[in-house]
């Protein structure tokens, strides 16, 4: 197994700290507190992992908000940046005084959640928002304080009592920042600038067929750890075995070499490493444990502790390869039986966050007889691979390198690669993740390939023990109805996903009946996409578009097709529910929705629904055999 190590500091930029003479005052308080902190604070601190597992309080709920579609907040009128922008938080000191905002008599917006979806007049706003969150706090010894987001959407900044903490870009991934030195006893104000503005340059670019949902839309929280405490860990099988545990503990802090033990109490297993100077362990054990499966899906509870930390965690242990065009679970061949999904709010639209969310979704997958979901086109919220780890459901993760980005310009790598490691730090100890996908639908071309293939050493770097795919495309054999799979990235990944619309976009229904597949590669398939668009409770006869008869005929046909591929190892269609999308406009049909869903956004299972649960359930009866 190739060397794994902590995730190195991703897209966070510090800018410097300006005190002014109120706050030099105040930091007395806390010299002694800032020594012995500010030499733990010297290392970096990546991204806080389990944050359920630790001491957190919830900034969750209403926040004030500025809506600053000119940027008039954080640029002046020469469009320089603003030392007085709405991050001081200003108040008028005198009756004279001009300031022309105010977060405390400003509306609010509830947090976590999108801003489109909460007022009609935002539903196509794409812009800059400015949030303000006043929390009382009072600083404790020798404690550690920390601000985590869940995400937001798309490049955010943040301060703390009018002190800028650093930036965030990418709209889908977790990250935090330090706030020991920062943090006030008493109120302290908090303002984040989120801005969803689509770039050429950024990851997604301009063009995507989803809403481009913006804000604070996951959950925002303090963590507080002791000085020294377990940052990150890394905890799973080696790969290719059954029964040893590799991998590795993370200190940060003051007192880097200590001992750490990993405890999995069930199993009478307690083991205990030494870290080095940098406070890193890797830890290496034999464990005969049950292994997790979608028939079994096992989670221990395992607690990593050193000196004064303590870490509690629910893990699943199982074994994830590919051999020639097996993918085998558990070392056994498995066929995907997935769907695909994107983070949409059943019922309400909008950005998905909660719990209940993901329960309700995954609950429908299930119920169309699921073992995989394929969350797309970039990481969901943690609440839907957790629970996808309890129901024994298996997950391909994806970050949004989707369809035409800016190949060449390496902010753009860069910053695709740091999505990457946020995507695999906050997931990696999830059993249920058993594919990282690094792109969708991106055309074949050298620089692609060079970018693709740098991520793909990325995520191996970073996980040797899971596999590496992405939804690639496919071309009919000049003159023929034979669809090649002979994409160049197919070299490079363990899986080869590939999406197809026989049926709506290339074709009618039958003409999947005369479809063959041929591929370049001896590697799993898993079809990535297919699939026919038709609101809930339109009908017709099965060749009238958008009926859902015509959605249940391309279904019939694609899975006779499907059927006749020898290297098929996974059906994903496109997808379980509809979702909000700026390309599909058409009045009473689409309506700013993509109707491809299985299930309306209301939760109303159409009769496409049925004839895929019924070949699931042929399947499942299948491999129970
Ligand atoms: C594409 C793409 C999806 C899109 C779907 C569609 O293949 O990957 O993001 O929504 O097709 O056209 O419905």
């Amino acid at each position: 197994m190739k060397a794994v190590g902590p995730v190195k500091k991703s897209s966070v930029k510090r800018s410097s700290t300006i005190l002014n003479s109120h706050e030099i005052k105040l930091s007395f308080v806390g010299i002694f507190l800032l020594t012995v902190i500010s030499g733990a604070q010297a290392q970096q601190i990546g991204l806080l992992t389990n944050t359920d597992g630790r001491r957190t309080i919830s900034l969750d709920g209403q926040w004030r908000t500025i809506i600053d579609p000119y940027e008039s907040g954080y640029y002046d009128y020469r469009y320089q940046p603003n030392a007085n922008g709405y991050f001081k938080d200003a108040k008028p000191k005198t009756k004279s005084d001009l300031i022309e905002y105010d977060f405390d008599t400003s509306e609010s917006l509830s947090v976590p959640g999108d801003w489109n979806s909460q007022q009609e007049r935002l539903l196509f706003y794409e812009g800059t928002i400015w949030y303000k969150k006043s929390f009382a706090y009072q600083r404790k010894p020798n404690t550690r304080l920390f601000v985590y987001f869940g995400a937001a959407n798309y490049l955010t900044d943040v301060y703390l009592n009018g002190q800028k903490l650093g930036r965030h870009e990418g709209g889908f991934t977790p990250f935090n920042f330090e706030i020991t030195e920062s943090v006030r006893d008493g109120d302290n104000s908090l303002i984040v600038k989120v801005d969803n503005k689509r770039r050429r340059d950024a990851v997604p670019t301009l063009m995507t067929d989803w809403w481009n949902y913006g804000g604070l839309t996951r959950e925002v929280k303090l963590v507080e750890t002791p000085v020294t405490f377990v940052s990150d860990y890394f905890i799973q099988l080696q790969r290719g075995s059954r029964d040893r545990i590799a991998g590795w503990v993370k200190l940060n802090g003051t007192q880097l070499k200590q001992d750490i033990t990993v405890r999995i109490p069930e199993a009478r297993i307690s083991k205990s490493f030494a870290t080095d100077a940098n406070g890193f362990a890797r830890v290496n054990f034999e464990a005969g444990l049950a292994l997790w499966s979608p028939e079994n899906p096992k989670l221990y509870d395992v607690v990593i502790e050193s000196g004064v930390d303590h870490v509690e965690d629910q893990i699943g242990f199982r074994n994830i390869e590919s051999k020639g065009a097996e993918i085998l679970l558990n070392g056994k061949p498995v066929f995907l039986r997935g769907v695909c999904i994107h983070e949409e709010a059943p019922f309400r639209s909008g950005r998905a966050y909660s719990r209940e969310d993901a329960i309700t979704l995954l609950g429908w997958a299930r119920e169309l007889g699921v073992n995989f979901v394929r969350l797309a086109h970039y990481p969901h919220n943690e609440f839907m691979i957790r629970e996808a780890d309890r129901m024994g459901i298996m997950v391909w993760s994806e970050i949004p390198v989707y369809w035409t980005i800016l190949w060449d310009n390496p902010g753009t790598l860069e910053n695709a690669q740091n999505q990457l490691g946020e995507m695999i730090a906050r997931d990696k100890n999830r059993a249920a993740v058993i594919i990282w996908s690094m792109a969708n639908e991106t055309p074949p071309g050298d620089a692609r390939l060079a970018f693709l293939r740098k991520l793909i050493d990325h995520a191996r770097t970073l996980d040797g023990t899971r596999l590496i795919s992405a939804a690639m495309e496919r071309h009919y054999v000049k003159d023929t109805t034979t669809q090649m799979i002979d994409d160049p990235l197919g070299e490079y990944v363990d899986v080869f996903g590939c999406n197809e619309y026989v049926g709506w976009y290339d074709g009618l229904p039958e003409k999947a009946d005369g479809v063959d597949w041929q591929t370049k590669y001896q590697k799993p398939l898993v079809m990535t996409e297919f699939g026919a668009e038709a609101p809930y409770g339109l009908h017709g006869d099965a060749l009238t578009r958008w009926t859902e008869e015509y959605q249940e005929n391309v279904y019939l046909h694609q899975l006779a097709m499907l059927k006749r591929i020898p290297f098929l190892r996974g059906t994903c269609p496109w997808l379980l529910m509809d979702f909000r999308s700026p390309r599909r406009p058409l009045p009473g049909v689409q309506d700013f929705y993509n109707r491809k869903g299985l299930i309306s956004d209301h939760g109303q299972k159409k009769k496409a629904f049925y004839v895929m649960q019924s070949f699931y359930r042929e399947l499942q009866k299948h491999s129970q055999n």
